[in-house]
């Protein structure tokens, strides 16, 4: 099994060569895997840059390379990717659900394209339905819950609909809209299973001069937590793919 970001990789090469396109910008990139692999395999012509509001890109900027650049709140060339109608190509790959006012921003996304430019998205398809797949993401919402209540990081899930409709009122064609289950390689589950099980033992142990009753409710919500993470894994999940076109 492939790593989510080789699949994703794998179908956004097809779009570049598919739609001859020259220049990819991926709006929240954080380490930049996906763009490292991109600029790996694309024809020798295409640009890209790593956008990235929040992440630190003090380490990133090391990474940069004849035809890769990243930037970031910091960087002199900030304002100008910001307001320039730059890219073919603009990829949003699990940034939406972090924005805080997802129309305004979307807007910001929009400025990054010219007419004939495509958005390539992809998000947690969060039409979940049974129980059990509800409990596969709880150990996910509840890490996210944290975030959120220690004033990290907010994060939205998306339907489907949802966010056809957040798009819907730009100047944008829908070319595609997919769900897709990703399987997550074995490797990387264990390596997410463990790490939010010691994130949880962390938060528990922070607990420990909160009053009684909010010790005890934590703790045992960390118990299930950690029984469910167990059972269920981070093994299989669905994500929605979209490509629009800017008219
Ligand atoms: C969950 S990470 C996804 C990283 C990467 N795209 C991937 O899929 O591996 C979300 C990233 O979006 C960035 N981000 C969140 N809101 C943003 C915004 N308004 N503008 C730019 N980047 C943003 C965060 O800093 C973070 O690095």
């Amino acid at each position: 099994m492939r790593h989510e970001h080789e699949l994703v990789a794998d179908q956004l090469l097809n779009i570049i060569r598919e739609h001859s396109i020259k220049s990819v910008c991926d709006y929240g990139c954080a380490d930049g895997a996906v763009l490292e692999l991109l600029y790996q395999k694309a024809p020798s012509d295409v640009f890209f840059t790593g956008f990235d509001f929040f992440h630190d890109q003090n380490q990133m900027t090391k990474k940069n390379k004849d035809r890769l650049t990243f930037v970031d709140r910091k960087s002199e060339d900030f304002n100008m990717i910001r307001n320039e109608q730059n890219y073919d190509l603009v990829i949003l790959m699990h940034t939406v659900s972090h924005f805080n006012t997802p129309v305004t921003e979307m807007k910001n996304v929009l400025k990054f394209l010219k007419s004939g430019s495509y958005i390539y998205i992809v998000e947690i398809a969060y039409d979940k339905k049974t129980p059990s797949e509800i409990a596969s993401y709880f150990g996910v919402f509840l890490e996210e819950l944290h975030q959120e209540l220690s004033d990290d990081y907010l994060t939205r899930h998306y339907t489907k609909e949802q966010l056809v409709d957040l798009l819907a009122l730009e100047d944008l064609d829908l070319v595609f809209c997919d769900t897709e289950t990703y399987e997550a390689p074995k490797d990387e589950t264990d390596k997410v299973t463990e790490s939010l099980i010691k994130v949880y033992q962390d938060w528990h142990d922070s607990y420990n001069d909160a009053n009684e009753v909010k010790k005890s409710f934590m703790s045992q919500m960390f118990k299930i937590e950690i029984e469910l993470l167990k059972k269920y894994s981070y093994s299989a999940s669905s994500r929605t793919k979209l490509l629009y076109k800017k008219k």
